[in-house]
């Protein structure tokens, strides 16, 4: 074989190894096109298929509720999913209850609605028409005089941040005319009897539903037990 025929027949062999190269890169790339094609024509499908912008809806219609809060009347209007949490802070201007989770979980945005303490956040303000709710702004009994649960408050040094503290207010006091009243506890002893003096644990546990983030608990109790047992 001569040096020519070598070179050919290397030549031939070599065009054979590249052929099939280039035909695997044609084919590559028309299947990267068509890949990179069919995103563009699904949202071409999706944008035909989406209709027309929605019109805005309905206004939505607001309802009245008179409710007596601190002792004043009320008439507000509000749509029907109003919580009386937003009802109190955003309809009559009353910020001191607070809301801390809006859901159940914190008590921060306790009030007092006929005599009993509730999340101002889990019920809606059309429920209470009619209804007296005592919030923390009207806890104190006239003028810039404190309550004693206020004073006890100040006292025994039971907050830091403060932002519970209207939540931890209206529920002591309610909780201490649920103790005269001779309301049971899940640790009453005895529930045939009211337990003589509020303890600790009677107080932990009653209060269970205020969070204070700040861990001024201890310090919570003690100003709840001086009230309840007449030392504040
Ligand atoms: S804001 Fe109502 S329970 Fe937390
Ligand atoms: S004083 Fe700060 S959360 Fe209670």
């Amino acid at each position: 074989m001569s040096p020519a025929d070598t070179h050919s027949a290397d030549a031939g062999t070599s065009d054979a190894a590249q052929k099939p190269s280039r035909r695997r890169f044609l084919q590559s790339a028309a299947a990267a096109a068509a890949v990179s094609a069919a995103p563009l024509a699904h949202a071409q499908q999706q944008a035909a298929a989406t209709p027309a912008i929605a019109p805005p809806p309905a206004a939505v219609p607001m309802l009245p509720v008179r409710l007596n809060i601190n002792g004043h009347p009320y008439e507000l209007q509000v749509e029907a999913r109003t919580t009386l949490l937003d009802a109190l802070r955003e309809y009559a201007g009353l910020t001191g209850t607070k809301k801390g989770c809006d859901r159940g979980q914190c008590g921060a945005c306790t009030v007092i609605v006929s005599g009993r303490r509730i999340n101002a956040c889990l019920t809606l303000a059309v429920m209470h028409e009619g209804e007296s709710v005592t919030t923390v702004e009207g806890l104190a009994p006239n003028g810039d005089a404190l309550a004693p649960i206020q004073q006890a408050f100040i006292e025994k040094d039971a907050f830091q941040c403060g932002y519970c503290t209207p939540g931890q207010l209206c529920s002591a006091t309610a909780l201490i005319a649920e103790y005269r009243a001779g309301d049971a506890s899940a640790v009453t002893a005895d529930v045939r009897f009211r337990p003589a003096q509020l303890s600790d644990d009677e107080i932990r546990e009653r209060m269970s539903g205020n969070i204070c983030r700040c861990g001024a608990y201890p310090n919570i109790v003690a100003a709840v037990k001086a009230v309840a047992s007449g030392n504040a």
